[in-house]
């Protein structure tokens, strides 16, 4: 384990998550040792100490939004059959399906009993409860709309809200309540929705456009399991026939990824959505930047900045 934040994380992490049963004690060690970059806890660390506080539960919040998010990729991984994780065997090929299952629910218990211990449980309570139940709905909207190129925009939006924006919007207006920062509540939220929401949509491009070598992930699985995501939602938006086009595509997916990055090439879609980011991303850094400056204002602007494509 290292020092540092992400050292007092994952030591905090190992002190809330119970180990009664052997089988909980490897879920553990696979949770503490997973390679998470832990950029949930980071984000609401820097935000805090950007505020200008330094309340000693910033390590309880952050592990508490890192347990929901392992939970959350625990049963993510059962319900997309996804045999890798960060490059490893994910976890349901470890320990089989059941086991991640419950295991996940073991996590999300652990979490809210010790967010119970916290100073400000109540509003803390509020804020992480309503983002566990979004990241369910999330999931039930996309499984709804999964294979059909009829998705509206407004449900995209909505199923990448609810995976990831509504989580780091939890971890930066959790942040605020350590601070202190009441009024500040709603702004900060918003900040890390976006940010959640620049992280889903780099996620979606990374499926298409970058080698499964970099992203631990499988290539392109997105688009074998027919999820409509960014890329698709954009080509879509090119009109000259992409929908006919796509339909025909989409009829075979296994046999035409070629055909479908061809597409995807033909209509600049690469291009327009590292742009799209890029202007997203600037305006993160921007409001970063709008804080007095110190050595956290820089971690959080670098840190956003490996976020770089
Ligand atoms: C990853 O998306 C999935 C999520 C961020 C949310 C998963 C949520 C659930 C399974 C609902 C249950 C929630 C809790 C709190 C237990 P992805 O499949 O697009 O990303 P990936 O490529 O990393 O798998
Ligand atoms: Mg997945």
């Amino acid at each position: 384990m290292t020092g540092g934040p992400v050292g007092q994380i994952e030591r905090k992490l190992a002190s809330i998550i119970g180990q009664d049963l052997p089988v909980l004690k490897k879920i553990k060690k696979y949770v503490i040792q997973s390679g998470g970059k832990r950029i949930r806890p980071l984000t609401h660390y820097y935000t805090l100490r950007m505020l200008g506080s330094d309340h000693k539960e910033w390590v309880d919040a952050g592990a508490i939004g890192e347990l929901i998010h392992n939970a959350s990729l625990l049963h993510d991984d059962v319900v997309d059959e996804s045999d890798l994780r960060r490059g490893k065997p994910s976890a349901p090929v470890l320990f089989g399906n059941k086991t991640v299952v419950l295991a996940g629910d073991y996590l999300l218990a652990c979490g809210l009993h010790h967010l119970s211990t916290l100073e400000h449980s109540r509003e803390l309570l509020v804020i992480f409860s309503r983002t566990i139940r979004l990241l369910s709905e999330g999931e039930l909207i996309q499984m709804e709309w999964e294979g059909n190129l009829k998705i509206p925009p407004k449900a995209y939006e909505r199923i990448i809200y609810c995976k990831t924006g509504c989580l780091f919007g939890a971890m930066t207006e959790s942040a605020a309540v350590l601070a202190g920062a009441d009024s500040a509540r709603a702004q900060y939220r918003a900040f890390g929705e976006r940010l959640g929401r620049y992280f889903q949509v780099r996620d979606d491009y990374l499926d298409y456009f970058t080698p499964a070598k970099e992203t631990g992930k499988k290539e392109m699985q997105d688009f074998e399991r027919g999820l409509v995501t960014w890329p698709v939602m954009r080509l879509l938006e090119t009109k000259k026939g992409a929908d006919k086009i796509l339909r025909d595509i989409w009829k075979d997916r296994k046999k035409n990824l070629k055909k479908m990055l061809g597409l995807l090439e033909e209509r600049r879609i690469q291009e327009s959505s590292r742009a799209y980011l890029k202007s997203e991303l600037d305006s993160m850094l921007g409001f970063i930047l709008k804080h007095p400056p110190s050595s956290f204002r820089d971690k959080m602007h670098s840190t956003l900045k490996t976020l770089e494509l």
